[in-house]
């Protein structure tokens, strides 16, 4: 949720600032802006719309100056527009830029106004700037001046602060949202995240909730909550350099479509040993604690609230224990049952979604066994924060509908589960079994991609509709609500699911020859109840597109189009099933000619409530 890049270099910055800000694109980018310290005076460019317009206003009038900060923007407090992009200064000397929510930001406006400031935007990130200044008053250290007002400041804030009466240092500071220091070669370097400076350093710090730290071109110094100086060193990324680029796709969802048999091989490189799921995996502790848990509550967002559904499924029916799930934000603002010996799971490809991260918070509070997470991001505050965690390798994420990032968490959940399943005295030869269709996966998505340009051709049909709903029964309920929020998040067609059986009682009443129904139909032991699903829907008109086994008793007739899916085994079939729905969502998108990595109002990692 909004991007930062700063710098404090030997070198005109602008250039990498920009190419920073392309790579944080996705998390924002209704505007974005530049500010850069040139002589002792702050220049500032903004643009509404995408990084694209900023760096060609600086083409046209460059910027020259060796120390910077930039900003990408996903609107919260005023609309997107020039005057509220970031960077937001104070008179001619602060400049700032401001990821997360000043809760108390109108207080604190009022008061500032009373002391002369004037406010041009309707921004919270404009009160920061306002009260550096009035701090700096009586400090006359920029540090200084940083540390005793974010102490006013309620809510999130990760921030980057320039002064130009100290025109090689930044002052950076996080409380809610993550930043990042990247060390150079006598030049220093600060993100939202590490992916905007893979191209300027490999070298990474992140700073701890409630930091405060002063970056100069050689040295970084930060001070903790009591503003105690704090050691800690710069560790080496593991995150390859390319995963910004698009490689030969023409999107990244699509790039990161076809990635996923090779992200699901990396997830589970090293986690099988000698055909078993060790306790190991998940933390030192995981043994002790999956001994003695007797439930399981799960909390996530959006797709990583799809992946946890589910794991309910798996587990209540391999581990036999009972498995709650419910959305973050539900679940943070509810009085809620906290059963015994419970063990709390969060799931989030970014490990700083504000109300997952909110609710692993609550959840210590009431007394939870343990907590886990199964999350994209090392170094994430979930991951920091949780007693175990299981890393899904998935790389960088870019495109903002989540792909890759969910089949890796669905295949990291079922080991979960066949482990902890395996405490709870599920058999040899069932372990054995969910480990043989797990080393099958890649395999068989790498199949599912074959399907791709029949899919594309079934696109077509979807392009001028305007709703459309999903079926599917058991663990495919889940799988088909991640196909409509694939379609409805990318291509803005209204997509609805339903678990079949629900049919009758409500959505029956849309059908007609103008709805296209998908139906997630795998060869198992609901299938006969789903087909009589089909047949009312066959009755009233309806058109349906069928994703089915290979060998499944569907054939192509009028108002039925089939599409065969290759899955060997029920256990895992909804990750193998995921496969074609992104292709059919990216195809429609595609078709529509919407803007499929970065979707209006979207953004790919929300930090703010
Ligand atoms: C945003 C993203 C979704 C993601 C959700 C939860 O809405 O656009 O793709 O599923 O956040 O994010 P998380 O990082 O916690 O998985």
């Amino acid at each position: 949720m909004c991007g930062i890049v700063g710098a404090v270099a030997q070198r005109d910055v602008a250039e990498i600032l920009i190419e920073g800000l392309r790579r944080l694109e996705y998390r924002g980018y209704d505007s974005a802006g530049v500010a850069i310290l040139n002589n002792n005076d702050i220049q500032r460019v903004r643009r509404l719309g995408k990084v694209k317009e900023l760096s060609d206003a600086l083409e046209v009038s460059p910027l020259p100056g060796s120390t910077g900060i930039a900003h990408t923007r996903w609107a919260t407090h005023g609309e997107p527009s020039e005057v509220n992009a970031h960077p937001h200064i104070s008179g001619s000397d602060f400049a700032v830029v401001h990821n997360g929510i000043i809760e108390n930001h109108e207080e604190l406006k009022e008061q500032l106004k009373t002391k002369g400031y004037e406010f041009v935007s309707a921004t919270d990130t404009e009160v920061i700037a306002h009260l550096i200044a009035e701090e700096y008053k009586n400090f006359k250290d920029l540090l200084k001046a940083v540390q005793s007002a974010v102490k006013q400041l309620e809510g999130a804030y990760g921030a980057v602060v320039m002064n130009r009466n100290n025109p090689e240092e930044l002052i950076v500071a996080r409380s809610g949202s993550p930043l990042v220091v990247g060390k150079g070669i006598g030049e220093m370097f600060v993100a939202s995240d590490q992916l905007a400076l893979l191209p300027v350093t490999r070298q990474f710090l992140y700073l701890e909730e409630g930091e405060v730290a002063r970056v100069t071109r050689t040295t970084l110094d930060i001070y903790d909550t009591d503003e105690k100086l704090i050691e800690r060193d710069f560790e080496e990324s593991s995150v390859q350099h390319d995963a910004g680029d698009k490689g030969p796709y023409r999107h990244f969802m699509m790039k990161e479509i076809h990635e996923q048999p090779e992200s699901i091989a990396s997830t589970l490189e090293g986690r099988i040993i000698n055909g078993e799921i060790t306790s190991e995996i998940f933390g030192v502790k995981a043994k002790e604690i999956f001994d003695e848990v007797e439930a399981i509550q799960i909390v996530a967002c959006g797709t990583s609230f799809h992946a946890a559904m589910v794991t309910k499924y798996w587990c209540e029916s391999l581990a036999n224990i009972p498995c709650h799930v419910e959305i973050a934000s539900e679940y943070r603002y509810r009085k809620s049952f906290t059963p015994q010996k419970a063990l709390f799971i969060t799931i989030s490809q970014s490990g700083e979604t504000a109300d997952t991260l909110a609710a692993l918070r609550l959840a210590k509070e009431k007394g939870f066994m343990a907590s886990l997470t199964v999350c994209n991001v090392p170094g994430s505050s979930l991951v920091r924060e949780s007693d175990l965690a299981f890393m899904t390798r998935a790389g960088a994420e870019i495109g903002v509908a989540s792909t890759k990032a969910f089949t890796t968490q669905l295949a990291g959940l079922l080991m979960l589960v066949g482990c902890i399943a395996k405490h709870k005295g599920l058999s040899e030869s069932e372990q054995a079994d969910i480990v043989h269709a797990i080393e099958a996966i890649p395999r068989e998505i790498q199949k599912a991609l074959e399907q791709d340009s029949l899919i594309e051709q079934l696109a077509e049909d979807f392009s001028e509709k305007h709703h459309s709903l999903f079926l599917g029964r058991g663990e495919q309920y889940p799988i088909a609500m991640e196909g409509a929020l694939k379609l409805k998040e990318i291509s803005y067609i209204h997509a609805e699911a339903y678990a079949a059986g629900e049919l009758k009682h409500g959505p029956l009443a849309l059908i007609d020859h103008e709805m296209p129904i998908v139906v997630v139909a795998p060869k198992n032991e609901l299938l006969e109840k789903l087909k009589s699903n089909m047949e009312e829907v066959r009755a009233r008109g309806g058109q349906l597109y069928v994703f089915a086994d290979k060998d499944a008793p569907f054939k192509e007739e009028d108002g039925v189009k089939v599409v065969r899916v290759e899955s060997a085994h029920d256990i895992t079939a909804p990750i193998i099933y995921t496969i074609p729905l992104q292709l059919l969502s990216y195809h429609v998108a595609v078709i529509k000619g919407t803007d499929v990595d970065q979707p209006r109002n979207l953004a790919k990692s929300v930090t703010v409530e």
